[in-house]
């Protein structure tokens, strides 16, 4: 049986990935199928919070039982069900891939080839960062966990720079996520590194997503207690 060590608390765990609009039928979008984050709702569910899950774009996948689900489509939708849920919030985890730039001019009407006119040139604006903005507006004893989805493996580099991301982003605990090798985006496994704020810093071998969910969670847990 699994612990029911997260009963009592709020979680809001993000996932999928964004789309940003670039006329009415077409986007800029990323590979993220939500499976992870919707591994991290489930196991928290099941040790005992109570959990709203904020949904962009991910595969067909069962509803996780017991958590509350928030569709969105764009960053923008993403950041302001972040913000609301947020604020009731013990633990936040942003699991999702959000667009860092979405284009900067939406059509009104879909983009055509015209013969004789030059190709037509995306010019695309920054999103907000909604992690950065969740850490500034962190509530007394909340917990921030944030994602980061590199490529390489631990000689490229990989940690020297998930280490650095960490401390610029703030965030109570980042999970870092080898990228490649069958890991990570799309796929049913994931491995990678679990960075905390008070120093603690563990590898997560390869395993299933929900393995990764546990030991995010367990993660958490012994944050919360330090
Ligand atoms: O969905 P799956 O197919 O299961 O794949 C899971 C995953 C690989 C998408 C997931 O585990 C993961 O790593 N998600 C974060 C990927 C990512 O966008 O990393 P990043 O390094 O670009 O962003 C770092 C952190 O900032 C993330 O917590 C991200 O949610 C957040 N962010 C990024 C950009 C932005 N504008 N706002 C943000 O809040």
């Amino acid at each position: 049986a699994l612990p029911r060590d997260l009963e009592g608390l709020r979680v809001v765990v993000s996932a999928g990935g964004t789309r940003e609009p670039l006329d009415p039928v077409r986007y800029l979008g990323n590979r993220s199928s939500g499976k992870q984050g919707y591994a991290l709702a489930r196991v928290a569910a099941q040790r005992g919070a109570e959990v709203t899950l904020v949904a962009a774009h991910t595969v067909a996948l069962p509803d996780p039982a017991g958590a509350r689900l928030v569709p969105v489509s764009t960053a923008e939708e993403l950041r302001a069900a972040m913000h609301r849920a947020a604020e009731r919030a013990d633990v936040v985890v942003m699991a999702a891939a959000v667009a860092d730039f979405r284009p900067d001019q939406l059509a009104a009407h879909k983009i055509k080839k015209r013969d004789g006119e030059p190709d037509p040139t995306i010019t695309l604006a920054r999103n907000p960062d909604i992690l950065a903005e969740l850490v500034a507006g962190r509530r007394a004893g909340q917990t921030i966990v944030g994602f980061a989805a590199e490529t390489g493996d631990e000689r490229g580099g990989v940690l020297d720079h998930a280490r650095t991301k960490f401390k610029r982003k703030g965030s109570d605990l980042l999970v870092v996520n080898a990228v490649g090798q069958g890991r990570a985006f799309e796929v049913e496994d994931n491995a990678g590194w679990l960075l905390s704020a008070n120093g603690d810093e563990r590898p997560v071998p390869l395993g299933s997503k929900a393995q990764l969910a546990a030991a995010m969670w367990d993660a958490v847990v012994r944050f919360r207690r330090s």
